[in-house]
């Protein structure tokens, strides 16, 4: 029997203001897109900005259903709706941030597993990192540098 180690290497901004600019836009689309998730049942609000190497920007959020398995998280509306209409695109980036109308969320929240499997899907279909920010309403936001360091021991078409 061999142990096997796996590290996660994580960068954690403190402010805001310390995220490169081009982040803070891209963080502020997802604050703006938050704003208009369908989440009376949770009354959690998850906003996805996500752009493009071209420079578009692609957003979402979470949409939820009175059957509440129906429903779906904000980086999956973006990113299948991405998949959907820019079958060829490369993502560069996301920026996640959630906000809850019961407590205040000052802990950097990052994506599902069931959202880091379907982004995992389009970083393997592209052949790049896509790198993501995520943070809460408030407070320090943490970036990696791809979603495969987020995964460990992915699930991918190689083990069909
Ligand atoms: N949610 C997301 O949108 N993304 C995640 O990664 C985790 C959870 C949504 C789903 C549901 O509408 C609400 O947050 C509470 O779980």
């Amino acid at each position: 029997m061999k142990e096997k180690k796996i590290e996660l290497v994580l960068q954690v901004y403190d402010t805001f203001e310390e995220l490169p600019e081009e982040v803070q836009r891209l963080m502020q689309k997802s604050f703006e897109i938050r704003e208009k998730a369908y989440a009376p049942y949770s009354e959690f609000y998850v906003g996805a900005a996500i752009e493009l190497e071209t420079g578009e920007i692609i957003l979402g959020n979470n949409q939820e259903n009175a059957a509440y398995p129906s429903g779906l998280c904000a980086e999956r509306s973006a990113i299948y709706y991405l998949g959907a209409n820019y079958p060829d695109a490369t993502i560069k980036r996301m920026a996640l941030s959630v906000k809850s109308l019961k407590h205040e969320v000052t802990t950097p929240t990052p994506p599902c597993g069931a959202c880091r499997q379907a982004i995992a899907e389009y970083e393997i279909k592209q052949k790049s990192p896509i790198e993501i920010y995520f943070m809460g309403e408030k407070g320090k936001i943490v970036r990696t540098a791809s979603l495969a360091n987020i995964l460990p021991l992915i699930f991918d078409s190689s083990y069909l």
